[in-house]
């Protein structure tokens, strides 16, 4: 039976934080160990440039950052591929055939592009690139024929558009040469950072996969907890509720990382008692996140150390993915009637 293929990317924003894995990476550590899957992971360094362009000197060690923390979690070249999207030329030649038939409106009216505006106020994105930052992640998927995209519901406009896309060029030129993906949504479990917002970089309270254990400590002691709990013998409200509606970040940790659901019913229990103060139930924490993080640590210096690997691994993927891109854009060529040079 031929394998499903499974294509996803993500921009190169340098180390991944525990939102990151939850949201994306443990997902696709899942579909890889899937052998019905053939997997494809991108690094999206041009759409990094989309919105990064006039200051893109960490673009190149975000890229490093990232691939080792992907190493880390145990994504693994050896099932699926690696690749970087600007190694790829191809991806920019299909990128503009597609900006060809894609009407400006269909880019206008992107919810996450309207979003995006929006909250990078900032920066300067009235740009040709940033308009038709979905039509280079139409190519992405296209190339490749994938049939199923993992992302999360801010990328689901991104999918319509591709999938949109696709139609239009199979109508324009009677062939049916691209595959309508579908995407593949999660249940992503809510994460919150050090100070109980969602976890997120732009609000610098995240903990990185790879956090360094007295890094990590720190982090837990300054922790959010149920402010209506002061004294170690307060009774406390561990989770969201009228007294205390942020709930508690300490007890939300407790829920991913520790393994005895009955371990974590009686902490509840003595919390709200007041029989278990939040010192000794951040230690706790402590030492279950520690645990498990520290294969990971472990692997990324390993992999940090071998100089050169990251890059290594890219460019091998890249010149897979190359290969396999190369037969859709022969097609495409084909299709409207363009011929490979002489
Ligand atoms: N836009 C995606 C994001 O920001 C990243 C991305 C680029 C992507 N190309 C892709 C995701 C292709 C899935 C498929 O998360």
């Amino acid at each position: 039976m031929a394998k499903k293929i499974v294509l996803s990317g993500m921009r190169p924003t340098g180390r991944l934080h525990l939102g990151n894995f939850a949201g994306a990476l443990s997902n696709w550590i899942k579909l890889q160990n899937q052998t019905e899957n053939q997997c494809l992971f991108m690094v999206a360094d041009w759409h990094a440039l989309t919105t990064d362009y006039e200051e893109p000197s960490k673009i190149e060690s975000n890229i490093q950052e990232m691939v080792l923390d992907w190493l880390a979690v145990g994504l693994d070249p050896k099932k699926t591929i690696f690749f970087r999207q600007s190694w790829v030329k191809e991806h920019s030649e299909l990128a503009l055939i597609l900006s060809m038939i894609t009407p400006l409106s269909w880019l206008e009216r992107n919810p996450t592009y309207k979003e995006q505006i929006v909250e990078l106020e900032g920066k300067a994105l009235s740009t040709h690139g940033f308009l038709g930052y979905p039509v280079l992640q139409a190519a992405d998927i296209l190339l490749y024929g994938a049939t199923h995209v993992p992302v999360g519901e801010d990328q689901l406009p991104h999918l319509e558009l591709t999938r949109e896309i696709a139609r239009r060029f199979n109508y324009l030129y009677k062939k049916s040469i691209f595959v309508e993906p579908q995407a593949l949504l999660s249940h992503v479990p809510k994460v919150s950072g050090i100070d109980g917002r969602k976890m997120s970089k732009s609000y610098g309270n995240t903990i990185d996969i790879s956090e360094e254990e007295e890094l990590l400590k720190k982090k837990i002691k300054t922790m959010f907890t149920d402010p209506l709990k002061i004294k170690a013998n307060d009774p406390g409200h561990p989770r969201a509720c009228a007294e205390n509606p942020k709930g508690c970040s300490v007890f939300s940790f407790h829920e991913i990382y520790e393994e005895s659901k009955e371990k974590n019913h009686l902490r509840e229990k003595s919390c709200k008692e007041g029989s278990l103060g939040c010192v000794q139930c951040k230690n706790e924490l402590f030492q279950e996140m520690n645990q498990a993080l520290k294969p990971l640590r472990e692997k990324r210096d390993f992999f940090s150390k071998e100089k050169g690997e990251v890059n290594q691994i890219l460019k091998s993927g890249s010149q897979l993915a190359s290969s396999l891109a190369g037969k859709t854009l022969t097609s495409v060529r084909e299709a409207i009637q363009y011929h490979e040079a002489l």
